[in-house]
């Protein structure tokens, strides 16, 4: 979920709702917001996307007040309907409150209110905090002492922010492992202060924020400044931080969506990661990476956690680090991790890798790694979110602000940070430096111009996907590769899932006899990454054998190969060239067409490509 909160002197709605707009990639189902106005809190709450609530507004205006509070949801407990969207009130209608996470006890807060007279309407968790907060209100007379006194009493994981008709002027937040941030502007000189989940929500108002920690409260009032404090009440110490990008970078400037404009701006996401990280001999010089070098030259294990597409990025880097330091390395789902008991000691590293840095079951992985003793290094693009915070150390992704709510630009980062990770411990280790390694470190550094290559030959791929498009009755696809072409397929296949909603699985090439081939019939599209014939030639012979065992049983193959690669064009029904690179770098050049093909299928068929059905882009809860 996304939220908003801002006091100040301008108009409070009109700065909810903006920075909403700003929010809505963090989840659709609903949008509500509340002002504090002629003594009063008004309201408006509507189901779905918040042009729903915009235009609700438009017909039944909510008059003008100066500090306001707003919410764009991604459905947890209760249905997407209007009576289960914040702000959620109090029965008197004096407080108001809009939530992220889950609070786990709310079953027993609402046996106890229910029992105490209060009436609850909706099904959310939430509305027990607006009428707790009206109670402790009501006995200590201080909003920011009952949103403390509320607090000690939830359990799970949560970011609240509120106010009350009778505290005009003042808006409370707090933060315990969700994401929060606190904006402070000038305003008319008696200062105007922004709460919300995400920066980008007040970028148009200010670049300098202020960082909460876990289990604070945050206090905004307006002339008065703010003030945190930990759930007891002693003064907590803040962080303050400057955005470095600004309100253009958030915005689609002249794409038709913010996919088309992301996909296009990864051959400089890439160059920016790259940036600063390779000396003029061709070292790596990963100075953000503080955890020790003798620690590092002592891990026996590297295990990398991570979710959705980070999780892709991961299985590559798997390949890599094995490959390039013969250290050991595990890959594992983010929510299944701490789960199983993994076994962690000072001697393992733990990469956790996160566009956002907020994603709940990545956080608990970090937690649980530290609580065993590991070191962890964070992969991330959002500076100063809670992930990098809780980590040892972090390797900052340079994509910049990632809108569409399937992670493009971010992946390609992704892989370019853990490339760089496994080349540094191959360096701090001493593996055999050979020339692989050298001419590795040489072609990443000019692998954007390649990215750059793959997007300008793209119209072939866009046509094909406009053409699978109008199919009546196209909605699977199939996803071939081998190697680090594995999770190529795998990630090819989420976007089409995430984009189109179409079935589209993601195998290894190798597996394909022991199952999936089952699947293969006239006319199914399967799209086949192809290894370089150079390097792996071994690979490579074998995944042409497999592309010759689809098309013999009627498939329509879509094969992605290196430029120059001859074995594979009288099998393929439609090729697309990718420019030759290392084996292990490939995933680089070979997502690009997939992701194109995804976002291009899904815009013919219709759906909004930078909002999903049914999706968020950063999930804060487990
Ligand atoms: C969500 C998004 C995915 C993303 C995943 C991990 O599920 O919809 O696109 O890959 O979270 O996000 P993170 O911010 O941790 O990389």
């Amino acid at each position: 979920c996304g939220i908003v909160g801002y006091v100040g002197g301008r108009s409070a709605l009109d700065v909810v709702l903006a920075g909403l707009q700003r929010l809505e990639y963090r989840g659709y189902d609903s949008a509500g917001a509340a002002v504090l106005a002629d003594g009063g809190i008004a309201a408006a709450r509507k189901a779905g996307k918040l042009a729903n609530l915009q235009k609700e507004l438009a017909e039944r205006p909510l008059p003008t007040g100066q500090a306001g509070i707003g919410h764009t949801r991604w459905a947890t407990h209760g249905g997407p309907t209007d009576g289960n969207a914040h702000p959620h009130l109090d029965n008197a209608g004096r407080v108001a409150v809009v939530h992220n996470g889950i609070i786990e006890n709310f079953a027993a807060l609402r046996t106890e209110l229910t029992a105490r007279g209060h009436e609850l309407t909706s099904e959310t968790d939430t509305e027990t905090v607006a009428h707790l907060l009206a109670e402790s209100f009501s006995s200590c007379g201080d909003l920011a002492e009952a949103m403390r006194q509320v607090c000690r009493r939830l359990e799970g994981a949560f970011t609240l922010v509120a106010m009350h008709a009778d505290d005009p002027g003042t808006v409370v937040g707090a933060r315990r492992n969700s994401p929060l941030v606190v904006g402070v502007g000038g305003g008319d000189g008696d200062g105007e202060y922004f709460l919300a989940s995400d920066v980008a929500a007040f970028i148009d108002h200010t670049r300098d924020a202020v960082e909460l920690g876990q289990n604070q409260v945050v206090e905004l009032r307006r002339g008065g400044g703010i003030t945190v404090t930990d759930f007891e009440g002693a003064p907590a110490d803040v962080r303050t931080f400057h955005v470095d990008w600004d309100a253009s970078a958030a915005e689609k400037s002249g794409y038709a969506s913010f996919m088309l404009k992301e996909i296009a701006e990864q051959p400089k996401a890439v160059a920016d990661t790259l940036l600063g990280r390779i000396d003029s001999s061709g070292l790596l010089t990963l100075d953000e990476v503080r955890i020790p070098v003798s620690v590092l030259r002592e891990v026996d294990k590297v295990v990398i956690v991570a979710c959705g597409t980070a999780y892709h990025s991961g299985m590559i880097a798997k390949y890599a680090i094995e490959h390039w330091t013969r250290i050991p390395c595990e890959m594992e789902l983010a929510s299944e991790f701490r789960y199983r008991d993994p076994i962690l000691d000072a001697r393992t590293l733990v990469v956790a890798v996160s566009q956002s840095g907020e994603t709940m079951d990545t956080l608990m992985a970090v937690r649980h790694a530290r609580e065993q003793g590991a070191h962890v290094l964070a992969i991330c693009n959002t500076n100063g979110s809670t992930i990098p915070r809780e980590s040892d150390a972090v390797l900052y992704t340079h994509a910049g602000p990632e809108v569409a709510v399937a992670s493009t630009k971010a992946f390609l980062t992704q892989l370019v940070a853990c490339y760089l990770v496994a080349l540094y411990l191959g360096q701090v280790r001493g593996t055999k430096w050979g020339d692989e390694i050298g001419d590795v470190v040489r072609e990443l550094s000019e692998i954007s111009t390649q990215v750059e290559d793959v997007l300008d030959t793209m119209e072939p791929v866009r046509e094909l996907a406009r053409g699978l498009a109008g199919e009546a009755g196209m909605n699977t696809v199939l996803f071939l590769g081998r190697h680090v072409g594995y999770p190529v397929a795998l990630e090819g296949a989420l976007k089409l899932k995430e984009l189109a909603y179409m079935h589209a699985e993601g195998f290894a090439a190798g597996e394909l006899k022991h199952g999936p081939i089952a699947l293969i019939e006239k006319g199914l599209p399967v799209v086949v990454v192809v290894p370089s014939p150079r390097g792996r030639s071994v690979l490579h012979g074998k995944i042409v054998s497999n592309i010759q065992e689809i098309r013999a049983r009627g498939a329509r193959t879509l094969v992605i190969a290196e430029r120059g690669d001859t074995a594979v064009v009288p099998y393929a029904d439609h090729l697309v060239e990718i420019p030759a690179t290392p084996t292990l770098l490939q995933p680089l050049v070979a997502t690009v067409p997939l992701q194109v093909f995804a976002c291009e299928l899904a815009t013919a068929r219709g759906n909004e490509v930078d909002q999903p059905r049914n999706l968020a882009k950063s999930v804060t809860v487990e």
